[in-house]
């Protein structure tokens, strides 16, 4: 009897102590709700299939010329994309591939087209990347129910539409009230608030580790937490409309008018828009050429209205100690930069002359090979491996060694000592805040990376990678006297 209850215990203790340890699990991961797994997208399936953009072209001329061109329209395609795509596969295998071609392909990586990276044989649905019936088919989110319980990894559901009476019925979701002849008789229309939400975006634009659940691009919740989403002013607002109406919302909080929203998805990728316009260029697509520019010009629009700079001299005894910048994140709608902060590179370059003109202090200046000095005042965020070394891959990065973007209408001030100079009387500071894709030696690595079959001499005429272009986001000039008192 005693050994009974013996074993009973045993048995008791050993059940509690596995449902302790499942309980402690802090990133549960339900893989019957989430069949794509690392990828979060999920499809309602029927005999309705998703329909490729020049489909619906047909109908909606000006919605597709506005997209076709925009980074969404090559989110596959993205040549940068393809290199790290194949460096995730070969480090991690196929696994991790379905987690990133969800968010640059959704329906292709559902319907299993994606096979490996590379776009040879794809069908023009796969090569469209983000394109119209990915969103106009999202019926909902799943954000509460993700294993970090917030918007990551895809966390959408897609219903393209419907088994009807005469078969599959297509169904397109938008935010409008349908009108009586809505979809042409090609599709009909549903109603959908969500399509005037961030919420629509906060799926894809929320990068997470594909096992660890680390936010490694975490747009959405910058956003979220910040003014703009207190204020009901969305992503639609400042990126599905032009510039000049981005800067209304953004300076303002004033929706814009119904009619003002465009499909440019306008961001910062001048790089990847001025890639395309030379592909389009090389296959004679002078059309195509010319939107993909419009896009260029709307990103380097958008990088030169998004920050201020201010020069602050500060004195110690009528003697001047230090000069001190402040960097303002005037009309991002999150941090400052965002997403893909460990890439990107956002840095002040500052220079002092003396009143005969002579260099006596400069910082941020970019080397021969492409390098900035390590003493460099940069913006941006390093990421780290579970070994906490230094890590730019989104498979290995679980933290941050460091993270230093602005917050959405918030700053950051940055201090320069000025040393004993001899003889000099005022230093005439010139600061700027400069801006690139991504550190030179990253870039040459992701592009020296391309699957096989993507030719960058031959789609885009790279021989050789240039330096990578620079943006000057904005500038200040101040002429400082030395001391306070004059003599
Ligand atoms: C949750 C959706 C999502 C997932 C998953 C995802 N990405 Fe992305 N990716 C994005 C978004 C959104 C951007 C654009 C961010 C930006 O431009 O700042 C992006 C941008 C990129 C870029 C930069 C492209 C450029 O031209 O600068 C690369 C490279 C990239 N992703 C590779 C990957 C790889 C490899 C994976 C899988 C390990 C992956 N992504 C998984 C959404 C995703
Ligand atoms: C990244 C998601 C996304 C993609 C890709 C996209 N749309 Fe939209 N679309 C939206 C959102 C969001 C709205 C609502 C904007 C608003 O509030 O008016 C919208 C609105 C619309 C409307 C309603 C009228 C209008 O222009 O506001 C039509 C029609 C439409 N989209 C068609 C298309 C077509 C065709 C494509 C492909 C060429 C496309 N969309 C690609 C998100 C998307
Ligand atoms: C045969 C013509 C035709 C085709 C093809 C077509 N549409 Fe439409 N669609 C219409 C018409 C007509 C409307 C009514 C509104 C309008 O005139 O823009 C409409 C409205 C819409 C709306 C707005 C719905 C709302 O409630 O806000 C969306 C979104 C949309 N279509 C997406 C698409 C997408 C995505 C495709 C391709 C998969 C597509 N359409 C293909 C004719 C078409
Ligand atoms: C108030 C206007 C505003 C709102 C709202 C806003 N953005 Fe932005 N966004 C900007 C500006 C300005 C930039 C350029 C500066 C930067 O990169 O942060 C930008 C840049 C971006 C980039 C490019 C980042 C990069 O470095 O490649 C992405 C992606 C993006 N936004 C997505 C979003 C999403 C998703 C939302 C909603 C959750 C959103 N934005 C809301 C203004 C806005
Ligand atoms: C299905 C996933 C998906 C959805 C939904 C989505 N995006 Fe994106 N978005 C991406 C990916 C992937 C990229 C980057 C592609 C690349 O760089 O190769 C991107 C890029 C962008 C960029 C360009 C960033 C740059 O650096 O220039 C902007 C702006 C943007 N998205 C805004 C939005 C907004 C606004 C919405 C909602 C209306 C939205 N996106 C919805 C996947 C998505």
């Amino acid at each position: 009897m005693k050994r009974i209850i013996v074993y009973v215990l045993l048995i008791l203790c050993s059940t509690a102590a596995v449902s302790l340890a499942a309980s402690l699990d802090v990133f549960p991961v339900d893989h019957d709700f989430y069949p794509y797994y690392p990828s979060l997208f999920k499809w309602e399936k029927s005999s309705a299939l998703f329909t490729e953009p020049e489909t619906c072209a047909g109908c909606h001329e000006k919605q597709y010329a506005e997209w076709n061109g925009s980074v969404h329209s090559m989110a596959l395609r993205d040549p940068i994309y393809q290199g790290e795509l194949n460096k995730a596969v070969k480090a991690v295998g196929h696994e991790i591939g379905r987690q990133c071609e969800g968010c640059h392909s959704a329906a292709a990586m559902m319907g299993g087209e994606l096979k490996k990276p590379g776009l040879s044989g794809l069908s023009p649905m796969a090569l469209a990347g983000v394109s119209c019936d990915v969103c106009h088919s999202v019926s909902g989110t799943t954000h509460t129910r993700t294993p970090a319980r917030v918007p990551e990894n895809g966390s959408l559901v897609l219903n393209p539409g419907y088994d009807g009476k005469d078969g599959a019925q297509l169904v397109k979701r938008g935010p409008l009230k349908p009108s009586a002849d809505c979809g042409g008789g090609f599709h009909e229309c549903k109603e959908s608030p969500l399509h005037e939400q961030a919420d629509l975006c906060a799926g894809c634009h929320q990068v997470f580790h594909y096992e660890k659940h680390f936010p490694i691009e975490a747009t959405y919740n910058e956003w979220k937490e910040g003014p703009y989403a207190q204020k009901g002013i969305h992503c639609q607002d400042c990126h599905m409309v032009d510039t000049e109406t981005f800067l209304r919302s953004a300076d303002s909080f004033k929706k814009p008018e119904r009619s003002e929203y465009r499909h440019y998805f306008s961001g910062v990728n001048y790089l990847l828009t001025y890639l395309s316009a030379q592909s389009a260029t090389i296959a004679g697509d002078k059309e195509q050429a010319a939107r993909a520019m419009k896009q260029y010009d709307m990103a380097v629009k958008r990088l030169q209205s998004a920050a201020g700079l201010e020069i602050i001299p500060i004195y110690r005894d009528g003697q001047l100690q230090e000069l001190k910048v402040k960097v303002s994140n005037l009309r991002a709608g999150h941090n400052l930069p965002t997403s893909l902060s460990n890439i990107r590179q956002m840095w002040l370059e500052i220079t002092a002359k003396d009143q005969n003109g002579k260099v006596v202090m400069s910082s941020g200046t970019i080397g021969k090979d492409g390098s900035l000095t390590s003493e460099v005042r940069i913006f941006n965020s390093d990421g780290m491996g579970s070994d906490f070394h230094f890590s730019a891959h989104p498979w290995e990065i679980t933290a941050f060694s460091r993270h230093e973007t602005i917050p959405p209408r918030g700053f950051k001030e940055v201090y320069y000592g000025v040393g004993a100079l001899k003889g000099v009387k005022s230093l005439t500071v010139d600061v700027r805040l400069r801006y690139r894709s991504a550190d030179q030696k990253i870039a040459e690595a992701l592009l020296a990376a391309v699957p096989e079959g993507l030719d960058l001499a031959k789609e885009y005429g790279l021989t050789s990678i240039p330096p990578l272009p620079v943006v000057e986001m904005v500038s200040k000039q101040l002429k400082v006297p030395l001391t306070t008192h004059t003599k």
